[in-house]
C-alpha cells in the first residue's frame, strides 16, 4: 500500500490538491465561471450558513462531476441498522456483551455498511437530536460502493482489523487504537483486510469538537496537531456496471447507481473534512495527590448539546497511565450517573473488571443504573499497597457517554446472542464490612 499523506490540525482551514493537477484550486474565489482542468465546484455545508464563525463549517470540492450526477435513490434492505428505540421494552439493568461474532467470509460476505448493527441509542434524525451506537462486523471490502450519512457524524473506533477509508477528501488508514470521524454527508468507502470489528458512535445534529480545557491551560488531553486530515486524491474511473452510492437518510438506507466513481475530487479547501487520531497521543491528566478526577478528564472529543456543559455524547478513553493517589481507593468509584455510559474495549484488561469485559465486547450502564468495580476488584484494591503503579498497561477502553437515555435494540438484547446474562453476579460477592464498633486505628 502506497504511503498515505496527511495534514495535521483540528478544524483548521485546509487547502489540498492532488499533485497530479497543480493549480486545480481556484485562486481568490470559490466558484469561478470556469474551473481549472474542467472541474465542477461544489460546496459541502456542515453547518447552517449563518452559524457564528467559530462553529461555521463548510468545504469547497473541485470534482470531475458534481455529486448530483446519479440515478434516483431507492430503498435497500437493512437488517440491523435502526433508530427504532421501541423494538423491545426498556431495560434498566447493567448490561454486558461478550465479543460480537464476525461472520467468516466463506459463510457470509459482509461489508462495512452491511455489517452495521445498532445496539442502542436515543433521539431522532428528523429532529436532528440524538445518538446511535452501532457495532460493525465485516469481512469484505466495499467494491464500487460508497456510503454517506445524511443523518449525522460517524465516530469510528476500530477494534480488530485496519480500515482503509477512501473519502471524497482523500484516503485514511485507520488501525485499532486510532479513531476517525466521518462527518455528515461525506462519501466514503471502506476496504478491509480480513475479519474486522469495531464500534461507531453516530451523532445527529452536532459535530465533535475538542473539549474546553479551563484551568488545565492551553495544552493537554487531545492536542489539535495530532489530528490528521487526508490530502486530496481522485480517481477518474468510469464504472460501466454501475457504482452504488448508499445514503442513510432519516434512519433508512437508500441506493442510487451512477456511472463513475464519486471519489473524483481533485482539490478541496475548507474546514469541514474527515479526520483521524491516534489514541496513543492523548496527554493524560489525572489526580497526583489523592482521590479521583471524574472520567471527564479523559475526554477526547465532545458533541455538545445546547445546554452548557452537557454533551449529546462524549468520547472518553482510559489509556495507560500512572496511578499514584495516596490513601485512595484507586479503581473507578461506585456510582450512579445522570448520563448513559456505553463502554467498549479495544485491547487489554479494564482495571475495574479484570474478567468478563473483553476486547470486542461492550457494556451499558444506563441513566441512574448503579455500577462500579466487581467484588474481586474491591477486595484487592482495598488492601493494596499504594505504590506508584502502571494502570491499564497495554489496554485501551473507551466510553461513549451521553446525556440521552439510550434504549437497547432488539439485536442488542436478543438476536445478537452475546448478552452476558450473568453480569450482575460480579457484584453479588460484595461483602458487608460494616462494623458499628469500629474505631479509627491508633485510638
Ligand atoms: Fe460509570
Amino acid at each position: 500500500m502506497a504511503e498515505l499523506k496527511y495534514m495535521s490540525g483540528f478544524g483548521n482551514e485546509f487547502t489540498s490538491e492532488d499533485p497530479r493537477c497543480p493549480g486545480a484550486l481556484p485562486e481568490g474565489q470559490n466558484n469561478p465561471q470556469v474551473c481549472s482542468y474542467g472541474l465542477y465546484a461544489e460546496q459541502l455545508s456542515g453547518s447552517a450558513f449563518t452559524c457564528p464563525r467559530s462553529t461555521n463549517k463548510r468545504s469547497w470540492l473541485y470534482r470531475i462531476l458534481p455529486s448530483v450526477h446519479h440515478k434516483p435513490f431507492a430503498p435497500v434492505f437493512q437488517e440491523n441498522l435502526t433508530h427504532n428505540w421501541d423494538e423491545v421494552d426498556p431495560e434498566p439493568n447493567q448490561l454486558r456483551w461478550l465479543p460480537f461474532h464476525i461472520p467468516h467470509a466463506v459463510d457470509k460476505k459482509m461489508d462495512f455498511v452491511e455489517g452495521l448493527h445498532t445496539i442502542c441509542g436515543a433521539g431522532e434524525p428528523k429532529s436532528r437530536n440524538g445518538i446511535a451506537v452501532h457495532i460493525y462486523i465485516c469481512n469484505t471490502s466495499m467494491i464500487d460502493k460508497s456510503f454517506y450519512n445524511s443523518d449525522g457524524d460517524f465516530l469510528i473506533v476500530p477494534q480488530q482489523g485496519k480500515l482503509l477509508i477512501i473519502t471524497e477528501f482523500g484516503k485514511m488508514l485507520v488501525e485499532p487504537n486510532e479513531i476517525c470521524v466521518i462527518q455528515q454527508g461525506m462519501h466514503f468507502s471502506v476496504e478491509v483486510f480480513g475479519e474486522t470489528r469495531g464500534y461507531v458512535l453516530e451523532v445527529f445534529g452536532a459535530h465533535f469538537e475538542l473539549p474546553d480545557l479551563g484551568p488545565i491551560g492551553a495544552n493537554g488531553l487531545a492536542n489539535p496537531r495530532d489530528f490528521l486530515v487526508p490530502v486530496a486524491w481522485y480517481e477518474d474511473r468510469q464504472v460501466p456496471g454501475g457504482f452504488t452510492v448508499i445514503s442513510k437518510f432519516q434512519g433508512k438506507l437508500f441506493a442510487a447507481e451512477q456511472d463513475s466513481s464519486p471519489f473524483n475530487v481533485v482539490a478541496w479547501h475548507g474546514n469541514y473534512m474527515p479526520y483521524k487520531y491516534n489514541l496513543e497521543n492523548f496527554m493524560v491528566i489525572n489526580a497526583v495527590a489523592f482521590d479521583h478526577a471524574d472520567p471527564s478528564i479523559f475526554t477526547v472529543l465532545t458533541a455538545k448539546s445546547t445546554r452548557p456543559g452537557v454533551a449529546i455524547a462524549d468520547f472518553v478513553i482510559f489509556p495507560p497511565r500512572w496511578g499514584v493517589a495516596n490513601r485512595t481507593f484507586r479503581p473507578p468509584y461506585y456510582h450512579r450517573n445522570c448520563m448513559s455510559e456505553f463502554m467498549g474495549l479495544i485491547k487489554g484488561h479494564y482495571e475495574a473488571k479484570e474478567e468478563g469485559f473483553l476486547p470486542g465486547g461492550a457494556s451499558l450502564h444506563s441513566i441512574m443504573t448503579p455500577h462500579g468495580p466487581d467484588a474481586d476488584c474491591f477486595e484487592k484494591a482495598s488492601k493494596a499497597e499504594l505504590r506508584p503503579e502502571r494502570v491499564a498497561e497495554n489496554t485501551m477502553s473507551f466510553m461513549f457517554e451521553s446525556s440521552l437515555s439510550m434504549a437497547v435494540t432488539k439485536w442488542g438484547l436478543k438476536t445478537c446472542n452475546r448478552l452476558d446474562k450473568s453480569y450482575y453476579k460480579c457484584w453479588e460477592p460484595l461483602k458487608r464490612h460494616f462494623n458499628p464498633n469500629w474505631k479509627p486505628s491508633g485510638k
